[in-house]
């Protein structure tokens, strides 16, 4: 574990040294790694920083809201709500690499403009060494890593969490006074809840995956998984009232891992599955059952797509 106090002085001395007088920006996401990236660099650079945050219409629950609340004190925090164009880009799009390449675009030309209103020279991301190794390796295409830097025609990054795992990103956060909302909050997927989601991403799919996940997040929170969401996995047969109904089968999944690389499915009580299973139905007509994932990684991955 890295020696967070001492890790703090450097990446702030860091972060000064590579940046200078510049501008940077960052694309905030609502995740631990941006918002310590974010953290770190307005420690080094005030309002020099300009954090973005991307409403995509696929994040979490309440999250647009949460940022909003918890960097309040950066005055140049930039809120862009672009739901409408994520959804309108994704319409159609059911091949998962499909979809986070269409999603990574659109952030791409939302985070551009942005870029060039605030006359940005240095890009800070939070990139965090899993994220690395996993791009290198190609298991997928993180839209976070890679992805932004040729775009915009920047003097330099910073990814001051760059060889940090994610149980030390949090300490980081914990250090840096963030929220705990932040500093425990569960990774969650760039491209968010479109991940969740198998084959297109509707509205109707979209509050589904919304209202359950954060059901799941909820009730699963006293047994301290590493991850918890449910996904929208198709469609089914269930009976509401006297009528047979063709509704959404809702799988819900709760793993414990150190960085996302493995990862085991929780032996959850019967008693909290059955919870979640009667709030997910109960608050959406539409879900015909609710399933639980036993599955491992490997050989599943923790997200459906
Ligand atoms: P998988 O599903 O590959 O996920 O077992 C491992 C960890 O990575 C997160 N994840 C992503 N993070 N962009 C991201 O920034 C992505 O496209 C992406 N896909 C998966 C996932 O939530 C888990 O923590």
């Amino acid at each position: 574990m890295v020696d967070v106090d001492a890790f703090i002085d450097e990446a702030t001395t860091e972060i000064s040294d590579a940046i200078g007088d510049a501008n940077a920006i960052i694309a905030l996401s609502g995740g631990v790694d941006s918002s310590v990236a974010a953290a770190l660099a307005y420690r080094a650079i005030g309002e020099q920083l300009t954090p973005v945050y991307v409403d995509t219409g696929l994040m979490r629950k309440g999250e647009t809201d949460q940022i909003r609340e918890t960097f309040s004190f950066m005055e140049s925090l930039e809120v862009v709500e672009a739901q409408d164009r994520f959804l309108d880009a994704l319409a159609g799009v059911t091949d998962p690499e499909e979809k986070r390449h269409v999603i990574g675009e659109q952030f791409i030309r939302e985070f551009e403009r942005e870029a060039t209103e605030t006359d940005a020279d240095y890009l800070v991301q939070g990139t965090i060494y899993p994220d690395r190794i996993e791009s290198e390796g190609n298991i997928k295409s993180h839209h976070n890593v890679g992805g932004l830097p040729d775009v915009v025609d920047f003097d330099g990054i910073v990814e001051p969490v760059r060889d940090l795992y994610k149980d030390e990103v949090r300490a980081v956060a914990r250090a840096l006074d963030l929220e705990s909302v932040i500093s425990e909050r569960m990774p969650f997927p760039g491209p968010g809840l479109a991940v969740r989601i198998i084959g297109e991403v509707t509205e109707e799919k979209l509050e589904v995956a919304r209202d359950a996940c954060h059901v799941v997040e909820e009730e699963v929170a006293e047994h301290e998984p590493w991850q918890a969401f449910a996904a929208v996995i198709g469609k089914a047969t269930g009976v509401k009232g006297d009528n047979r109904v063709h509704g959404w089968v809702v799988s819900v999944r709760s793993v414990e891992s150190r960085d996302g690389m493995t990862a085991r499915a929780q032996n959850l009580p019967w008693e909290t599955l059955q919870r979640i299973q009667s709030r997910i139905t109960g608050q959406n007509d539409n879900v015909a059952r609710v399933v639980y994932d036993v599955t491992h990684k490997p050989p599943a991955t923790i997200e459906y797509e």
